[in-house]
């Protein structure tokens, strides 16, 4: 099969860890017998340095000619890269969002998983990290606050600043029943989250969102305040399955999830719309202070490359001979640095790798 794909190394360590998650899927390719085409756009600081803005009209047409969208990261230092300097709609983050609103991914999957080779690393105490948890965030990614109404204007010689958080019931719809599909292939609980004790918007979430789970009489459904989800997700990570939230939401509680697996470095993520078309990224962001040092862990854009062999082409082996490659590398004792322990004597059993040397070595176990 032949795989068109389009990459967005981006800035910072992007193009490092594309590099060599492009190393594994050659490798995939040769394996299983597919042909890899990719073709490079610019995105974020890399397209505002060549074009001016963080996104071209061509680059969007381009990614929408693809079959899959393979991303590394964008943005800079925001205190000191001039990017940050531009009005907020030119402004790195701004090629994303728009990238994300124009191929309509409205369902953004997030998986925050405590690897059993890393649980170390993981910050909670051991009495509950024990437990392991392995849970997948589904993030509605086209609505809400982040692309609401919102203005600043002067009020009796005051600024006054407005954002506007709209749902309608299809959009809710939508990604509640990606939310379920994706339960009923994993341990079939969903958790709603949102904050229908205050807002409008999260009492038609949970109005609609009840509704999509009577076609799925398998699945558990709950449904828990955004506070009360931030504390747990500290308190009892092993109690979630798929948290099923919106935008803004989406974005605070999958960064906290992220951290308590304490391997931010290993995450990745899928962006959705309704065909096979994804968007895959890692979950952490540009590192601008390691990058071109060669020290960046790739394994999050390697695994984001496994989704999308899983999610955008149905190739269920070559995704798996992926995540096999990965354990086996942890097994094997190889760490890139914000993986290794921090404790010498911890970090003595173990090797210490560069992202080159990292890609090389998963590469050689597909
Ligand atoms: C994310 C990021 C983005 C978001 C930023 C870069 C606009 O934080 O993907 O979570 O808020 O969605
Ligand atoms: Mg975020």
């Amino acid at each position: 099969m032949e795989l068109n794909i389009v990459c967005i190394p981006g800035d910072g360590i992007g193009p490092e860890i594309v590099t060599e998650a492009k190393k594994v899927l050659d490798a995939v390719g040769e394996k299983f017998g597919h042909t890899m085409k990719y073709t490079d756009i610019l995105m974020g600081g890399a397209s505002i340095d060549v074009h001016g803005v963080p996104l071209t009209d061509e680059a969007i047409e381009t990614a929408k000619g693809a079959d899959a969208v393979l991303m590394g990261s964008i943005g800079g230092d925001t205190a000191t890269s001039p990017w940050y300097k531009l009005e907020p709609n030119l402004r790195p983050e701004a090629g994303l969002l728009k990238l994300r609103k124009s191929l309509q991914l409205f369902a953004n999957l997030r998986p925050a998983i405590l690897y059993d080779e890393l649980a170390g690393a993981c910050p909670l105490k051991e009495e509950i990290s024990k437990a392991g948890f392995d849970m997948m965030i589904m993030r509605e990614l086209t609505g809400g606050l982040y692309f609401g109404e919102r203005y600043t204007k002067e009020v009796d010689g005051k600024l006054v600043a407005t954002d506007t958080l709209t749902y309608s019931e299809d959009e809710i719809r939508r990604i509640a029943i990606k939310g379920f599909d994706i339960a009923m292939k994993r341990r079939k609980k969903v958790t709603s989250v949102d904050k229908a004790n205050v807002l409008d918007s999260s009492r038609l979430w949970r109005k609609v969102v009840e509704e999509v789970a009577k076609d799925y009489p398998q699945v558990t459904l709950e449904h828990m305040l955004v506070d009360n989800c931030a504390m747990q997700l500290v308190k009892d990570p092993a109690q979630f399955d798929v948290i099923l939230t919106e935008n803004m939401f989406g974005d605070i509680l999958s960064d906290e999830a992220s951290m308590v697996t304490g391997s931010i470095g290993m995450l990745a993520s899928a962006s959705l719309n309704d065909t096979r078309f994804g968007l895959y990224e890692p979950s952490h962001g540009s590192a601008p202070d390691i990058a071109g040092k060669d020290i960046a862990n790739p394994i999050a854009t390697v695994l984001s490359a496994s989704m999308m062999l899983r999610y955008s082409f149905d190739l269920d082996k070559e995704a798996d001979a992926i995540d096999g490659a990965v354990k086996k590398v942890l097994q094997d004792g190889y760490r890139t640095a914000d993986i290794m322990p921090q404790e010498k004597e911890e970090a003595a059993a173990f090797k210490l790798v560069g992202c080159k040397e990292m890609g090389d070595l998963l590469t050689q176990r597909i």
